[in-house]
């Protein structure tokens, strides 16, 4: 089964064509980044704006790529949530359209199930494990039971990771998208430099939550010193030091996870799984007979081949849905804990 994956929830034009929600046979990325890069940041009308500009050549590519005219494809898919509501619409709305045109069925996709398979497309892993979803909107720990069936354990209670790391980027004004530029030039600095605060969120409900705020702040306010000092060398050790803590933090609600549940598989996905410090202190941990998976670097970012994955189960399971879906900018709050695990993927 062919499924054409359509993701457009931010600010990547993305079209992808999965068979049997594995084999990629294209996948098209048309990424937005020189056009906000002058803003230090996404701009949702520029987005949006984009998107519409370029989701047709984009679909047009990923056919062409896999030498499939649109009558060879089964399914066709679209991310309908979470995200920037104008440039879901755009994919979305694209999405319908075609499969209502070629009498096709539609498939609309939550984003974070997307991020969550993405790993799936590149390794044989079985359920349940434990589930790290982490990008620039969340930061979410989920015991995770099938494709769609994820049970939330902890989140972030103020900012998500890419976040923190987008806005300590744009502090020191080192460019758009921070997560990439940090890693980079933590490379050249000592992560023992500085000693920044790791939240303390024990109690009860907050076992696997995460919190970035107070580190970002925490951050911010010693390159104010240091600038001011004269001492803008030191920016690679900030980087360096930053990346360790945020790493740290992700890492040991995790380790708890994994000890409150005893399933040793972790599972990463979203943009911040790209992170080199991330992968390598959980590559390290895998020599403690954990089994832990990330994407490949290309499909740690937004994509249409882990939409068109995605699909391709609902699809196995006789699931479509109906051309009046709506699209819908974010996904509910949670409950967090295990004492009160909550179901995110039930629909
Ligand atoms: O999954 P994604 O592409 O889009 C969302 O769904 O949000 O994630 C984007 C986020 C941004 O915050 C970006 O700075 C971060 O992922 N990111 C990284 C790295 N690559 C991207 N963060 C840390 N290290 C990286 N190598
Ligand atoms: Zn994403």
């Amino acid at each position: 089964m062919k499924v054409l994956g359509i993701e457009s929830s931010c600010d990547e034009t993305a079209c992808a064509i999965v068979e049997d929600g594995k084999k990629i046979l294209s996948n098209v990325v048309a990424t937005q980044i020189p056009f906000h890069q002058i803003y230090k940041g996404v701009v949702p009308e520029i987005a949006s704006r984009k998107h519409a500009e370029w989701i047709l050549p984009v679909v047009r590519q990923a056919l062409c790529e896999a030498q499939m005219n649109l009558c060879d494809v089964d399914a066709i898919a679209a991310t309908n949530r979470p995200g920037l509501m104008g440039s879901l619409l755009v994919g979305l709305t694209f999405g319908k359209t075609l499969a209502w045109a070629c009498g096709k069925p539609f498939l609309a996709v939550n984003h974070m199930m997307g991020h969550m398979y993405a790993a799936h497309l590149a390794n044989d892993i079985s359920y349940p494990y434990i589930g790290l979803l982490v990008s620039g909107g969340h930061s979410i720990i989920a015991k995770v039971n099938s494709f769609d069936d994820f049970e939330i354990l902890g989140t972030t209670i103020d900012d998500s990771v890419g976040e923190a790391f987008d806005k300590v980027a744009k502090f020191y004004d080192l460019g758009y998208p921070g997560g990439v530029i940090i890693d980079k030039l933590s490379q050249k600095g000592d992560s023992c430099a500085f000693s920044f605060p790791v939240p303390k969120l024990d109690k009860g409900d907050h076992e696997f939550d995460v919190s970035f705020s107070g580190l970002k702040t925490a951050v911010i306010h010693q390159a104010e010193m240091f600038l001011n000092d004269g001492y803008e060398n030191s920016v690679e050790n900030i980087a360096a030091s930053f990346q360790e803590t945020a790493c740290k933090t992700l890492v040991t609600r995790l380790v708890r996870a994994v000890k409150a549940t005893s399933i040793t598989t972790v599972v990463a996905g979203g943009g911040v799984a790209a992170n080199s410090r991330l992968r390598a202190m959980l590559s390290a941990r895998r020599n403690r007979q954990q089994g832990h998976r990330f994407p490949p670097l290309k499909l740690c970012g937004d994509n249409g081949a882990m939409i068109a994955g995605v699909a391709y189960h609902l699809l196995k399971r006789g699931d479509t849905s109906p051309l009046s879906t709506t699209a819908c900018a974010r996904i509910p709050q949670f409950k967090r804990g295990l004492a009160n695990l909550e179901a995110f993927g039930r629909r």
